[in-house]
């Protein structure tokens, strides 16, 4: 079988691993790729959002099964193309790709169905939203509608941090036309759980639960960046809010989607905060995250290509998800300055043991050698019986990597022992 993946990040090199176990899996393509995803898959030199040399590539090159993961070729229109040139693909259309496009679609969604998440405005103008903010509580959050590579959301712990978002985003315009509409939003708190599931729009399978680290710095401080690091199950995701996250949550989510004509096929991403009241949807993303994919795929036991044919066919009824024993932690190797600015082009070195559990971000390959090419640049994942001996094993890995500028968090998966405590 020819596969496609579109993509070149950590997220995409965890997928390609995981479906490489299947013997089906014969040849595989990726678009982009990286240097150091090319040995695990064939690199071709084309762009995640350049749908059409996307299509014309998938039908010059016999492929059979495409898999789009990230977020704005999904919510362009990626697998709608393919899928018209008769390309079987895993991954949301266009219509249903909206819940992660559009924040304003995804409230005004779970306003609908109610599906527990926090209360909310939307602002297309706005004087009404700087009047808004004269009398609303703080802290609270603004958010950018579109996609704003994930940067669109300012939690304001002030009214001025609130003021300045909404002028940033509505008249400088930071975010382009993703910050023209808004949503401010009640500030919520508890611990932040995120749940990757498989749906093809009937039957859901939620794999792992897993916690991502979204700040820069130790202790949760600095920039939020794309995440620094994950570790997987989530503790605080116990089997009775899985329960309720079911019940409330998930299925209320694909039912919506399914009522409102927009069926929802692919790996539907639940952020999820763990509030006194129970748990609400923080955000939903229409794909794999980055980096929860790095931790939530090594401890999927079940064959992947398998489930994502079977999201495609529209036959997950048939199928389980089934968990390995045990914990995963990631811990992500950044260039120094990331997210703000830094430097690439430094040398590698990975231990030739150490490859099958190093998921590359951001390399190249110059002259022969392996080199820096991105802000996050690699995550090394290990499994243990426990949380903390995973952590452990990880960051042995890490000490063992070396490149120029490396930076990593040292406190991943803390906050996650406390519960163990
Ligand atoms: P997002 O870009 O939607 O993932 O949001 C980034 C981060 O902002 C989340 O991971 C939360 O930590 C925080 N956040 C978003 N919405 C809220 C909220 N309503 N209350 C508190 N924190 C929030
Ligand atoms: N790690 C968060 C995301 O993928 O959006």
């Amino acid at each position: 079988m020819n596969i496609m993946v579109i993509g070149g990040g950590g997220r995409e090199h965890a997928v390609i691993r995981k479906i490489k176990e299947n013997p089906l899996a014969s040849k595989i393509y990726v678009l982009p790729g990286n240097g150091g995803i090319a040995r695990d898959a064939e690199c071709v030199n084309i762009k995640a959002t350049d749908i059409p040399s996307q299509v014309q590539f998938a039908l010059t090159h016999d492929v059979d099964f495409a898999i789009v993961t990230p977020d704005d070729p999904l919510v362009l229109g990626a697998v709608d193309a393919l899928e018209e040139a008769g390309i079987p693909c895993f991954g949301p259309k266009k219509n249903a790709a909206i819940i992660e496009g559009s924040k304003i679609f995804a409230k005004n969604l779970m306003k609908k169905y109610g599906i527990p998440t926090a209360a909310y405005e939307t602002f297309d103008d706005m004087q009404e939203a700087l009047k808004y903010l004269e009398t609303a509580p703080v802290p609270i959050v603004v958010k950018a509608d579109g996609l704003a590579l994930g940067k669109g959301v300012t939690v304001a712990m002030t009214r001025e941090e609130a003021v300045a978002a909404v002028k940033d985003a509505m008249e400088g315009r930071r975010f382009g036309e993703s910050g023209a509409r808004l949503v401010i939003e009640e500030f919520l708190e508890g611990p932040e759980i995120s749940v990757l599931s498989l749906t093809d729009g009937e039957t859901i399978l939620p794999l792992s639960s897993s916690m991502d680290h979204k700040a820069a710095w130790d202790g949760d401080k600095g920039p939020n960046t794309g995440g620094m690091g994950t570790i997987a199950p989530n503790p605080f995701y116990t089997r009775a809010v899985a329960e309720r996250c079911m019940n409330e949550i998930f299925l209320p989510t694909i039912r919506a989607m399914k009522e409102e004509g927009r069926p929802f096929k692919g790996c539907l991403y639940f952020g999820l905060m763990l509030t006194k009241d129970g748990p609400k949807v923080i955000e939903y993303n229409c794909r794999f995250g980055d980096p929860e994919t790095q931790v939530v795929l090594p401890l999927l036991k079940s064959d992947l290509l398998s489930l994502m044919l079977a999201v495609r066919a529209g036959r997950l009824k048939n199928y389980k998800a089934l968990q390995k024993e045990g914990c995963a932690a990631c811990v992500v190797m950044a260039s120094e300055g990331y997210p703000t600015s830094y430097k690439k082009g430094f040398e590698l070195t990975i231990p030739e043991s150490l490859w099958p559990d190093v998921y590359v971000a951001g390399a190249a390959v110059k002259d022969g050698k392996l080199v820096t090419n991105g802000g996050r640049v690699l995550g090394v994942t290990a499994r243990a019986e426990t949380l903390r001996e995973a952590l452990a094993k990880a960051y042995e890995k890490v000490e063992q990597i070396h490149f120029e500028n490396a930076f990593w968090r040292r406190d991943i998966g803390h906050r996650a022992l406390e519960p163990e405590e």
